[in-house]
């Protein structure tokens, strides 16, 4: 299982130089608003496959006025220990992201730092996350799928690379019908092997609510569902032709596809009789917290994955649900977690194995 054991930031977002050393079980960044402890977070979440948890454009990551970032880690993977830099660097024109384990960066050094880490994160947008758009709720369930499948995104990715090639070209006037039927199959393979992954997400989710709240007195019940007027249990690749095959009229006009699991939205079920766009943020935040523990364990008990938590601005809202939802995520998961917040008194009810860090002062 892997450990953060050190960060070193150069030139990084609001850092110049720094440098933390973490405990393995929790560390608490707190700090003024702009002090940085988000930004510490992101880099940490750069350890993976991706843009981090902001999903940020890699020029953001560079201190203005500076050309290249450098976060260098130091990880424990199972009592062994690992060098990890990341930085970027120009290629074809724009600027990439690079990553070295113990200075070498070959694709079997990379993929097993990716497989042996997994994040999972709070951010505070997600105070409104059954109030914001679908695709916010379809990122946040993906992510989850991400966690223990890092070959997910390739599939979104292709997935969308089909649907542009596809609006491409049923703007033209004169359209290549061999080609179109080749990119309405590749869609409507990764698009039933899309829902077919949340829906399996999504189960798994349920079962491990229902698990949850067998064991502990928790505010909600929760049931999540795909809401999308296209998927259904019979959906097959045959039908899934046809009906991309009817919509290329409508499509034309309005451009993009109109069915398929882009159009998705989750649903959450609360207590068998509303649904959890219906609560307030504070309560939305009990929800998606007992999604991201229902998601802990069942990355430790069914994948034997064990995620580093991330956990940004987690202390607003805290009220005996969510303050019990956060210490016996911290008291019964041997994981490691990041926490911030604005004060460290808000953390005073985390007592054990703990490290305090005040950003505002570094
Ligand atoms: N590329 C950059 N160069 C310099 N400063 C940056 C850069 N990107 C963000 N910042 C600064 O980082 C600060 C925000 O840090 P953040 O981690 O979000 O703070 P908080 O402690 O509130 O979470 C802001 O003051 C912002 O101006
Ligand atoms: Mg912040």
């Amino acid at each position: 299982m892997a450990k953060i054991k050190k960060i070193k930031l150069n030139n990084f977002r609001n850092f110049k130089k720094f440098e933390l050393s973490f405990n393995s079980k929790t560390n608490i960044l707190f700090g003024d608003n702009g002090s940085g402890k988000t930004n510490i977070l992101e880099s940490i979440s750069l350890i993976s496959k991706g843009r981090g948890i902001r999903n940020s454009q890699l020029a953001n990551f560079i201190r203005k006025n500076e050309k290249k970032f450098l976060i260098s880690s130091q990880l424990e993977i199972d009592n062994n220990s690992y060098d990890i830099d990341i930085f970027n660097d120009y290629k074809d024109d724009k600027y990439k992201k690079f990553i070295k384990v113990n200075n070498d960066s070959s694709k079997e050094s990379l993929n097993f730092v990716y497989s042996s880490l997994s994040f999972l994160f709070f951010l505070p947008e997600m105070e409104r996350l059954f109030q914001a758009s679908p695709s916010s709720r379809r990122n946040f369930i993906d992510r989850f799928i991400f966690s223990y499948d890092k070959e997910y995104n390739k599939l979104i990715n292709k997935y969308k690379k089909f649907i542009f090639e596809r609006s491409k070209i049923l703007k033209n006037s004169h359209i290549d019908l061999n080609w179109i039927n080749f990119l309405e199959n590749e869609i409507s393979k990764h698009g039933l092997k899309i829902y077919e992954f949340r829906q399996k997400q999504l189960i798994n989710l349920n079962k491990q609510i229902k698990d949850l709240n067998s064991l502990n007195k928790y505010e909600f019940k929760i049931e999540l569902n795909i809401q999308d007027s296209f998927y259904n249990s019979d959906l097959n690749l045959d039908n899934y032709l046809v009906s991309l095959h009817n919509s290329r009229e409508s499509d034309k006009i309005l451009g993009g596809a109109k069915i398929g699991p882009h159009k998705s939205d989750i649903d959450a079920r609360i207590n068998d009789t509303f649904d959890a766009s219906n609560l307030s943020t504070g309560q939305q935040k009990t929800v998606v917290l007992m999604l991201i523990l229902a998601q802990c364990n069942f990355l430790i008990n069914q994948k034997k994955i064990q995620p580093i938590l991330l956990l940004d601005e987690i202390c607003s809202h805290l009220d005996v649900y969510n303050r019990k939802l956060l210490s016996d995520m911290i008291n019964n998961l041997d994981i490691q977690f990041f926490l911030t917040g604005t004060e460290k008194s808000l953390f005073s009810f985390i007592s054990t194995n703990v490290n305090f860090y005040n950003i505002t002062d570094l």
